[in-house]
């Protein structure tokens, strides 16, 4: 449910100029009082209206802020984002889907904060998660798939933030296989991507999306590895707006890979932005590495790989690092 602020706010999100506030009132069915009331609450929080007689209102400038009615304003998905909880601070989002999944949420339900406490990267690495700075997200998928297919789903999910950073920024990122998303060879996005199932039924999965754009710095050790979008284009840019173009990529990547259960209908576009595709990798796995070509993933979104002796290795994830010759990616 939307309050009556949440709704004027769509309503000038959404809109190209002015809206006159005799159709703000029609269309929410409202009285001018309670518009007028909504926009200047809206003002006191930072949202810069231009109100002009016999025009109406429009939306200048919107405060960088990630809560539930500022992220609520920008979507226009279906599923992804219909329920939006949202904390100033809290240990993990992933934590906190888990825990709703528990309690019954729905499909879609998305948590976001501006601090984590306790942010997890992948194989029980931590991810720093200060205020401000980046987009500290998860949310909940009931998928009817085979467990088997779960893992796909991190490769959708780096699909989505990759398309969502080059439609919202100057930036045209690759995807290191699997799932990091990267800018002039820095990560710049990483997805965690947790699951309850029984061998053969799926509870939940949640996906965890860590995006640093508006740090400005990082320790010198990270800083050889990972950047932000702040630091690759000279500009701020709004969270929220990108959180809503991830959720609306990623409901358009997902249908296409409901429909097959796999990555038949998005590998070849996967493929397009897939870092150091036709060249050389280094894999690193439990029994040691070795060199060879990436040909890109297949239809199971596993890595193809031709070592220098000319056999085709598969390299499904878990503990296998893939990089670059030269260095993390
Ligand atoms: C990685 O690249 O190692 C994955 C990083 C995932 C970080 C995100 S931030 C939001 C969500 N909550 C977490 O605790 N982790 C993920």
């Amino acid at each position: 449910m939307y309050t009556v602020k949440e709704k004027v706010l769509k309503v000038l999100t959404g809109a190209e100029g002015y809206v006159s506030g005799q159709s703000l009132c029609n269309e929410l069915d409202v009285s001018r009082t309670a518009v007028w009331k909504c926009i200047n609450q809206l003002k006191e929080e930072g949202y810069v209206i231009d109100a002009v007689t016999n025009k109406g209102y429009c939306l200048k400038e919107c405060p960088d802020v990630i809560d539930e009615e500022a992220v609520k304003a920008r979507l226009n998905t279906r599923f992804f984002g219909k329920n939006v909880v949202f904390f100033e601070e809290t240990d993990s989002t992933n934590n906190v889907i888990k825990k709703l999944a528990e309690e019954g949420a729905e499909h879609g339900t998305l948590a976001v904060c501006e601090i984590q406490t306790a942010g997890r990267g992948r194989r029980g690495r931590s991810w720093s998660s200060p205020k401000g700075s980046g987009i500290w997200m998860s949310f909940l998928l009931r998928p009817g798939i085979e467990p088997e297919a779960a893992s796909m789903l991190t490769l959708v999910t780096a699909m989505a933030a990759c398309k969502a950073i080059s439609v919202k920024t100057d930036i045209n990122p690759v995807i290191k296989w699997p799932n990091d998303i990267v800018a002039n060879g820095k990560k710049i996005c990483g997805i965690l991507t947790e699951m309850s199932a029984e061998v053969d039924w799926i509870h939940y999965v949640v996906v965890g999306i860590g995006i640093n754009v508006n740090t400005e710095s990082f320790p010198e050790d990270i800083s050889k590895v990972a950047s932000s979008i702040r630091m690759e284009t000279g500009k701020r840019i709004n969270r929220s707006s990108l959180i809503a173009a991830f959720g609306e990529a990623f409901e358009e990547y997902y249908e296409l890979f409901l429909k097959t259960q796999d990555m038949s209908l998005l590998k070849e576009e996967y493929n397009s932005h897939l870092a150091n595709l036709n060249n050389k990798v280094k894999i690193i796995d439990a029994s040691g590495e070795y060199t060879g070509t990436s040909q890109g993933i297949n239809n199971q979104g596993e890595l193809l790989v031709t070592d220098d002796n000319g056999i085709l290795h598969v390299v499904r994830s878990g503990e296998v690092s893939v990089r670059g010759v030269y260095g993390y990616v």
